[in-house]
């Protein structure tokens, strides 16, 4: 990809690779964040034949899902992209804190993805199980030794956690596991258990975009993008392209 410098308002790259793309709210992040996985996924069927996906969990990417689901239906190659997703909360599939349930209603109901290109975490096991479980699956649905995804969403916490990587969380260190069981922290409301993807598979992507609206995210974010990679979100760099996207509220005082 052409290194060619981005002069769009609010847009900047950081002295590190990273990319900083600012929108005025949360609806702009939504339809931008779209835009950007559906081209990034047409290009990876374009070049490989297959493109894969990994979904955040929380809330702000819901309105994201919707527009996949809408404006990008016809033009993301659906039947040739796999699903996985970044984290996932030790609940059931039809658990109201389900990150599956939350892609299934606001994005997986609407597309025409077959089930079977769909790879849930079984948050119904016990935490270990579930996440071996997941790293067998991920290991035969994406390749058997590196795993390969070409978008990878992520969210930011408050305190700067992404997926289910908190700070100061052993998994952080994790290099040879792609998915491992984590605690939350107890600030963190239930369900604390989680299935995580560890740093060393959501740097494998080809694109990272990292959501971010609202001003309760900005202290992350500003911490996040200052360069000092001590936050689970600051250590997230993608193999190609990192943009963050941000409204003006968590944007404000990013520097
Ligand atoms: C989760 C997510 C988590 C989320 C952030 C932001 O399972 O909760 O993986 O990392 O992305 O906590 O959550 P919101 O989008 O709800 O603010």
């Amino acid at each position: 990809m052409a290194d060619v410098p981005d002069t769009r308002p609010g847009h900047r790259r950081l002295p590190d690779g990273r990319e900083v793309h600012g929108h005025p709210d949360a609806a702009a992040v939504a339809t931008a964040a779209a835009a950007l996985v559906a081209a990034a996924l047409r290009d990876a069927v374009a070049a490989r034949g297959v493109a894969t996906l990994a979904l955040a969990g929380g809330s702000t990417p819901r309105a994201l899902h919707e527009r996949l689901a809408s404006e990008h239906r016809h033009d993301v190659p659906w039947d040739r992209t796999t699903i996985v997703f970044g984290d996932e909360r030790c609940v059931p599939p039809d658990h109201d804190a389900s990150n599956y349930r939350m892609a299934r209603t606001s994005l997986l109901d609407h597309v025409p993805i077959a089930p079977a290109r769909v790879h849930r975490v079984q948050g119904e096991l016990p935490p270990a199980a579930a996440a071996a479980d997941y790293e067998r699956t991920l290991r035969q649905a994406l390749a058997p030794d590196a795993p390969h995804l070409d978008v990878v969403l992520l969210g930011v916490g408050a305190d700067g956690h992404t997926a289910s990587l908190f700070p100061g969380d052993p998994a952080l260190d994790e290099r040879a596991r792609w998915a491992v069981a984590v605690t939350a922290p107890d600030y963190v409301d239930e369900p604390r258990d989680r299935v995580t993807l560890t740093l060393p598979v959501l740097g494998g992507a080809g694109l990272v975009i990292v959501l971010a609206t609202g001003a309760g995210k900005r202290d992350a974010v500003r911490a996040a993008l200052a360069g000092t990679d001590t936050l689970p979100a600051a250590r997230v760099r993608g193999r190609g392209r990192t943009c963050w996207l941000l409204d003006a509220a968590a944007a404000g005082g990013a520097g």
